[in-house]
């Protein structure tokens, strides 16, 4: 299993610290959540701090924008050295327009979908995706619980993508911890999101271990 640590529930007060731990890590990515009050009930933070996050991280920055318009951006998450670009297939008109441009700018192109979202909304497009994102809980807000009925959408999604001849690799973010990863791999997924099991914990490289391990 991949593992994508979300900074959303790190010390923003000892955000260099929290990354060095990532960084030690056996961590494959590194999760950014940026949040608009638009699109999501929350606002979280923006490009400078993902450039602060930039200058100490030694792992792929993997950037989920829960925003409006996430297509004006792509310029700007690529100067913060992103290297997959999550936009919400609700957030995006003109999805394949925006995708191209992702990949156009050197980034990965992943689609993210609500839990309400089917799977069947990227049939028509998931052949051009290097990853599509599956949101388990309503997003906005870290530490929410896993709405369960996301692993048999990860199998749906499997299927989808084999059927198609798809690369795109399946993320599962919201609620993952050592109960739900182990339903989620079962189900097909590469990569599990986690922010409150891993920076939580009171041995945040051992919450990492135990998903790697899955
Ligand atoms: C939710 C964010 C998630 C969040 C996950 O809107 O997209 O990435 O940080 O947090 P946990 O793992 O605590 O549910
Ligand atoms: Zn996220």
């Amino acid at each position: 299993m991949l593992v994508s640590p979300s900074i959303l529930s790190a010390d923003f007060g000892n955000l260099d610290r929290d990354i060095a731990m990532v960084n030690r890590s056996r961590a494959d990515m590194i999760h950014i959540d940026v949040m608009d009050g638009v699109f999501v009930p929350n606002i979280s933070f923006g490009f400078p701090v993902i450039k602060a996050v930039q200058k100490v991280a030694e792992k792929p920055l993997d950037v989920h924008l829960m925003i409006v318009k996430p297509e004006n951006y792509i310029s700007q998450v690529r100067d913060c050295g992103a290297e997959i670009m999550n936009v919400h297939q609700e957030a995006c008109l003109h999805l394949d327009r925006t995708v191209q441009a992702i990949k156009a700018a050197g980034m990965k192109a992943a689609v993210t979908l609500n839990p309400s979202t089917p799977v069947a909304m990227l049939e028509d497009i998931i052949t051009e995706l290097d990853m599509v994102l599956l949101m388990s809980v309503n997003p906005g807000f870290g530490g929410q619980s896993f709405i369960e009925r996301i692993t048999g959408k990860t199998a749906r999604l499997r299927e989808l993508i084999e059927k198609s001849g798809s690369k795109a690799l399946i993320e599962i973010d919201g609620g993952v911890n050592d109960r739900t990863a182990p339903l989620l791999a079962k189900a097909g997924a590469d990569i599990v999101v986690a922010g409150n099991y891993i920076f939580k914990a009171e041995d945040p490289l051992a919450a990492i271990e135990t998903l790697k391990n899955l």
